[in-house]
């Protein structure tokens, strides 16, 4: 089986790892490549990570038209641009894996309040399914157009949905201490991602409330049918790619937290609970598309999870991928892979 598929923002750092992905999976085809101050080029003269048979496809805009042979769209865009480009696709009949937030928000408040912006298309939201895969499979495996999750809220969610199902996390008190590569705010040229101002140094950012907040908050509240807030703070760090969140809890019978976790994961090839005790690291998950997860406890009702993904991989294209399999019908780990880069 053969499914056409377009990236619309190729030349981007998730772009590029669909690109990376997509070629060496055997059902999906990449017939389409857009990017948007780079549109006109070849691949080859943007990316210097790929050097495939894709090296030779040309990028056209990413608001230009799509081949009717394609089925799938990635796209890979900032908000905003990406809604226009979502829109599209559907009104083409194409299945849409959104990277972007634009359609992480059922809550139409909460979009405008993390993004400052007016949603445009609000009656797609409805129809749009948080890809959380884990949580979401049955839903994904219906729907043309999924969200995929945020890279922080993916690290956050997964460890946090199964124990606050089983209400015993204090709602009061969830502190979430994340870290990030510097790959997790895109390739566009900022000052204080240069070499200079990041080597060496490290910054909290996003307070008082960081974007991707609301949409922790959002999906933690509708898996588990409490009102969650969390205090979350991100920090950048001088690293590539790579993202882990320190959740500190207070709840009851922490000494089962591990083993409701385990459980909750047991079958999951992407998410893995290691024993009590041992901390993931962001080294072992570089280049996978495995969420790793630590459980400390602290005593019966204190316990510190910790959790670990490739901000690049489970955080955006792997997940993406994971969907997009879900949604065609094939095996959920095709072409992705379980194994990092490792040292
Ligand atoms: N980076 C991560 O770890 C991560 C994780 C999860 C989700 N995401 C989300 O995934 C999306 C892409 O992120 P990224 O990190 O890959 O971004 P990026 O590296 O900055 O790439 C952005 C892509 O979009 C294109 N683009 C820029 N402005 C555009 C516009 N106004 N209209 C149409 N296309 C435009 C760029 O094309 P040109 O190069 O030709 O200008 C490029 O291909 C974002 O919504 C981001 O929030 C990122």
């Amino acid at each position: 089986m053969s499914i056409g598929v377009a990236i619309l923002g190729a030349t981007g750092y998730t772009g590029a790892e669909l690109i990376r992905l997509l070629d060496a999976h055997p059902h999906f085809e990449i017939q389409h490549l857009a990017a948007h101050s780079q549109a006109g080029k070849k691949v080859v003269e943007v990316l210097p990570s790929i050097a495939s048979q894709s090296t030779t496809m040309m990028l056209t805009k990413a608001d230009a038209g799509l081949p009717d042979s394609v089925e799938l769209v990635f796209t890979a865009l900032p908000h905003a641009a990406a809604a226009q480009s979502v829109k599209k696709a559907l009104d083409a009949g194409k299945k849409v894996v959104d990277l972007s937030a634009d359609f992480r928000h059922p809550n139409l408040t909460n979009y405008q309040d993390a993004y400052g912006l007016e949603h445009p298309f609000p009656e797609l939201l409805a129809s749009s399914v948080y890809g959380l895969t884990e949580h979401a499979r049955a839903e994904v495996a219906k729907t043309s157009l999924v969200a995929n999750p945020g890279c922080y809220p993916t690290s956050v969610l997964l460890p946090l949905v199964p124990l606050l199902k089983q209400h015993l996390v204090d709602l009061s008190s969830i502190i979430i201490d994340a870290k990030s590569g510097t790959s997790g705010a895109g390739r566009a040229t900022k000052t204080d991602l240069l070499y200079c101002e990041i080597n060496e140094s490290m910054a909290a950012y996003g307070l008082p409330k960081h974007r991707h907040t609301w949409e922790m908050e959002e999906w933690a509240s509708q898996y588990t049918g409490q009102d969650v807030k969390v205090r979350f703070v991100p920090h950048i760090i001088p690293m590539t790619r790579g993202m882990l969140s320190t959740i500190h809890l207070r709840g009851q019978g922490c000494e089962r937290w591990h083993s409701i976790l385990s459980n909750a994961y047991r079958d999951e090839p992407f998410v893995h609970v290691l024993p009590e005790g041992k901390m993931p690291t962001t080294g072992a998950v570089k280049g996978s598309n495995r969420c790793e997860i630590g459980v400390s406890v602290l005593s019966e009702t204190q316990a510190v999870v910790v959790s670990c993904i490739d901000n690049l991989l489970k955080g955006a294209s792997g997940q993406a991928v994971q969907n997009a399999n879900v949604m065609f019908g094939l095996d959920e780990q095709t072409g992705l892979p379980i194994n990092s880069c490792w040292p």
